[in-house]
């Protein structure tokens, strides 16, 4: 392909993440900016993890109802069918809430983490009919955070081993654009893949590295890269470009269902959506 096709053809995918990423900057500034001189308390500053979660929920309030209105391939369908007893992790301000069938659970859990979407997701939850039975925990789904916030709803009984859930408790774990910004995310879904009860679903939409070797391409894997040099997890909450998402959940224990399939393959952010069921 002559240059100015291959550029004209690969812009408009380089575009995207470079508008999100400025954007991004700009949120994480204003929130310095607001620690500053409206909050005056500049110490703020130097507790990064809640710095980065305050910067990311200020992106989010912003941008997050427009980057929920497309969702990559079958992922409101598959939430759609979510029952039982759901623990969604990171649900940011609920803007996929509506595309639950409030109806068909018996109670939500959301782990979020970042204290300034709470609000909104509470607002959120009431207007798509789960009113009374959801339950927002201030705690990322990493198990250090998740368990104890687990014991303290309620939900969760002492007799977890360990204080790791064995048995499991969820009928189902949803994962929607979250797991590319959990820490250790290897050890955090293995604590996930516990709290699922055996024959229990984890709904999963997420972006990941690039599949290069086989569907993706060279090209977007190394754009990948040149984000994250460039500060993507930094400005972005903590959010990873080129996690092997997929790898981890495949590790994290037995499945009787393992169906993800990828969508946009050949972007810097392919995602990968589907579902699991753990071993009955
Ligand atoms: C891109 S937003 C997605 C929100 C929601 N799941 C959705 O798809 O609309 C990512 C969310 O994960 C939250 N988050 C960040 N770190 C987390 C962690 N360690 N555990 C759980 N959630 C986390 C962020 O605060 C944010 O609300």
């Amino acid at each position: 392909m002559c240059p100015p096709a291959w550029i004209g053809n690969n812009i408009p995918t380089l575009l995207r993440p470079l508008l999100l990423l400025l954007i991004s900057i700009y949120h994480f500034f204003m929130t310095i900016v607001e620690i500053i001189f409206i909050d005056r308390q500049p110490w703020k500053l130097f507790k990064f993890t809640e710095l980065r979660y305050k910067s990311f929920a200020r992106l989010w309030a912003h941008n997050g109802e427009q980057m929920s209105i497309d969702m990559p391939g079958p992922c409101t369908e598959l939430l759609r069918k979510s029952q039982g007893l759901v623990l969604d992790i990171g649900p940011g301000s609920g803007e996929i809430l509506s595309r639950f069938d409030a109806g068909k659970i018996t109670a939500m859990y959301g782990a979020e983490p970042a204290e300034d979407l709470h609000a909104g997701l509470l607002r959120n939850a009431g207007k798509t009919g789960f009113a009374n039975k959801y339950h927002a925990l201030l705690c990322g789904g990493e198990p250090e955070s998740l368990i104890p916030a687990l014991h303290e709803s309620g939900i969760l009984g002492h007799s977890g081993t360990g204080g790791t859930a064995e048995d499991g408790i969820f009928d189902e774990i949803c994962c929607v654009r979250v797991l590319c910004g959990v820490p250790r995310p290897k050890e955090t879904i293995r604590g996930l893949y516990a709290l699922l009860k055996p024959g229990g679903r984890m709904v999963i939409c997420e972006h990941v590295v690039n599949p290069w070797r086989t569907e993706g391409r060279f090209f977007a894997r190394l754009s990948q890269l040149a984000f994250t040099l460039l500060g993507w997890p930094l400005f972005m909450g903590g959010c990873e470009l080129q996690r092997h998402t997929v790898d981890y959940l495949k590790d994290a224990g037995e499945w009787d269902l393992f169906d993800l399939k990828y969508y946009q393959p050949r972007d810097p952010i392919p995602f990968v959506v589907g579902e699991l069921k753990k071993k009955a």
